[in-house]
């Protein structure tokens, strides 16, 4: 699931504090049900995110551009001849980068148009929403898009991260009724109504939803993205160049590990990561002082034959989760 370590946020319920910090998380001084986070862009912890996730720059460059646009455009063209929604979508498997991609696009946004004024971030989470009682998921969506989207919408420009989106607008079609309430199905209705009212009202708004399955995600609200974005595994070079980078992380705590980097283990290690996903490549280096107590006391003797092992013992743990599965 969701790592809520990754920013240290914490998961209480006054995770927004009520004297909001100028910057960072909770900046933005949002609380309300299903709102993980809210901040003034940029941001630069975003930006790193950004940085940090290795595709292809062509990729980040169309992200960039459909973003920029729905706020150069939106608000000039009428919407049954130009339709232009305000909703991008990055959808691949799990790991691959989506929600960093997500979060930094949003600060990369902002950075990049400064002149409409103070750009605003709202990160939502649709499970908070969606496990809420039966019958109250439906009213609780309606509560975040209508009420505290709209209301952020009112002070400026504003971006919403949908993260894992499947879970609010789930395929109606694909749904076995058992399975899924049926107010999972009344609050896709819900979500797809607010959208296009808020999209209507505020040209100065963007959706970016991620999702982990594509074809979980309602057609309806596919529909409606101005963009939908593959973010698949990386490549044997972008395996490299993760894996380098987690190494380099390491070294700037501790010097001696750069020195991996020379090593003949290291490119086997980098070949061994292709299949893997993103998160699992930079993990490999932590399995990877995990595998003896002494350099897991002292990170400094790791060597390159360590990250050989962990990266080969992180492909058999996956091809075993993968027969698993079929
Ligand atoms: N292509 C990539 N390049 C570099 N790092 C990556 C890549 N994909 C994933 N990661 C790293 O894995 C971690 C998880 O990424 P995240 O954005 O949460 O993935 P997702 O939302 O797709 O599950 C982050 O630390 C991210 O930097
Ligand atoms: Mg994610």
């Amino acid at each position: 699931m969701r790592g809520s370590s990754f920013d240290g946020r914490g998961d209480g319920e006054n995770r927004v504090a009520q004297f909001p910090s100028r910057n960072g998380a909770g900046s933005g001084g949002v609380d309300a049900t299903g709102v993980l986070d809210s901040r003034l862009l940029p941001d630069q912890e975003f930006v790193a995110q950004w940085d940090a996730v290795i595709v292809e720059p062509s990729q980040k460059d169309r992200l960039l551009s459909q973003a920029i646009l729905n706020f150069t455009l939106r608000d000039k063209v009428n919407r049954s001849n130009l339709p232009l929604h305000g909703l991008i979508v990055l959808h691949g498997p799990p790991g691959t980068g989506k929600t960093s991609l997500a979060r930094g696009l949003a600060a990369r946004t902002a950075e990049a148009i400064r002149k409409l004024g103070q750009f605003r971030f709202i990160e939502v989470e649709p499970h908070a929403l969606a496990g809420a009682a039966l019958g109250k998921s439906q009213r609780a969506v309606r509560d975040l898009l209508g009420q505290t989207v709209a209301e952020q919408a009112e002070r400026g420009p504003l971006i919403v991260l949908l993260d894992e989106v499947e879970t609010l607008a789930a395929d109606r079609n694909r749904m076995s009724m058992d399975a899924n309430p049926i107010d999972v199905h009344r609050a896709t209705d819900a979500v797809l109504a607010q959208l296009d009212q808020l999209a209507a009202k505020y040209p100065h708004l963007l959706f970016i939803a991620t999702s982990n399955f594509t074809r979980a995600v309602d057609g309806a609200f596919l529909s409606r993205a101005d963009l939908i974005e593959n973010v698949g595994l990386p490549g044997p070079e972008a395996c490299r160049a993760i894996l380098a980078s987690a190494v380099q992380e390491l070294a700037k705590s501790y010097e001696a590990v750069g020195h991996i980097l020379k090593d003949s283990d290291f490119e086997r290690a980098a070949k061994q990561c292709v299949g893997l996903d993103g998160r699992r490549i930079r993990k490999l280096v932590i399995s990877a002082c995990a595998l003896r107590k002494q350099t897991a006391i002292d990170p400094s003797g790791l060597t390159g034959a360590d990250l050989l092992t962990a990266a080969k013992q992180a492909q058999n743990e996956s091809k075993s989760v993968l027969e698993g599965q079929s």
